[in-house]
């Protein structure tokens, strides 16, 4: 491994005092948005592209549809972030994260609280609510240090996929200039999260696993694999189509998890993520997404 986590959170928290912002001062923040008027997301991320439902739209729909796509997407990430935000206050100050790590884990927590009030200044300001989520809860009893990779996993699937979606819109002139810069300013973030994220799982796994009985460490890669796949599946959400205006929501996410499209596009865009998984061996084949 090129960096121990130890290692690499001297110069990760280094880089988050010298970029830090505001999330109230950095945008300016207009009273309303017209859902018709632009793009909001980036069109090849919606989650009907590709489909015969988005080909039937026209330019206005199409619009309309990005502004409550974007509204979800930032509805999952703000609502993932909240139980990152739970779950690093747990983790800190614990023996296994005294010093160095624990000094990182206060940017992150700050970091992400911030993401959390950027997010929700959107939506409830624009959408005039937040888009609720479909979690699973785990009731199983877990093996030693499960539930920390477990908690580290979801960490990395919402940070991974937003940042796919981020780096793509950061670069989109197309869209909405606000939500251009929301996603600027997150990647930023992110990539430093990230980079934490996959070096201290990695250290996690090693250590915790080496433990596992063989069943232990099945049941794992089982829940890992499942918990990627329904991850995907609140990017189709049938509240989205409705509030755009389109009928037959629920039939409309159907087809479009089904689509060849879009199972092409979950791929593509899990990929780094899954291959990180493979390597250190938190998935034993590639999931079907
Ligand atoms: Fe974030
Ligand atoms: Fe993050």
């Amino acid at each position: 491994m090129p960096h121990s986590a130890a290692e690499l959170v001297d110069r990760l928290g280094a880089m988050s005092i010298e970029r830090a912002w505001d999330p109230y001062t950095s945008f300016d923040w207009p009273e309303s948005l017209d859902p018709e008027a632009e793009y909001y997301m980036s069109p090849e991320l919606m989650s009907l592209y590709g489909t015969e439902a988005y080909e039937a739209l026209n330019e206005t729909d199409r619009k309309r549809l990005s502004f409550y796509e974007i509204n979800n997407f930032f509805s999952f990430v703000l609502l993932g972030e909240r139980p990152v935000v739970g779950g690093m206050t747990e983790r800190m100050y614990r023996k296994d994260t005294m010093g160095p790590i624990t000094d990182y884990l206060h940017h992150f927590i700050d970091e992400e609280n911030k993401h959390m009030v950027m997010f929700s200044l959107f939506c409830n300001r624009y959408l005039g609510r937040i888009y609720p989520e479909k979690k699973l809860a785990i009731d199983r009893e877990m093996a030693p240090g499960e539930e920390d990779l477990v908690f580290y996993c979801r960490v990395l699937i919402v940070e991974e996929l937003g940042d796919v979606y981020n780096r793509k819109m950061q670069e989109d002139s197309r869209i909405n200039e606000l939500v251009r810069q929301i996603n600027e300013f997150h990647h930023r973030d992110e990539a430093r999260h990230l980079a934490f994220g996959r070096a201290w799982a990695a250290e996690l796994f090693e250590r915790h696993t080496q433990d596992w009985s063989p069943a232990q460490l099945e049941r794992f890669q089982d829940w890992l694999a499942r918990y990627f796949a329904s991850s995907w599946t609140d990017f189709y959400n049938p509240s989205v189509y409705r509030d755009a205006g389109l009928a037959g929501g629920y039939q409309l996410r159907q087809e479009a998890i089904a689509h060849p499209k879009q199972r092409a596009f979950r791929a593509e865009a899990s990929d780094k993520l899954v291959r990180f998984f493979l390597k250190h061996g938190f998935l034993k084949e590639a999931p079907a997404l």
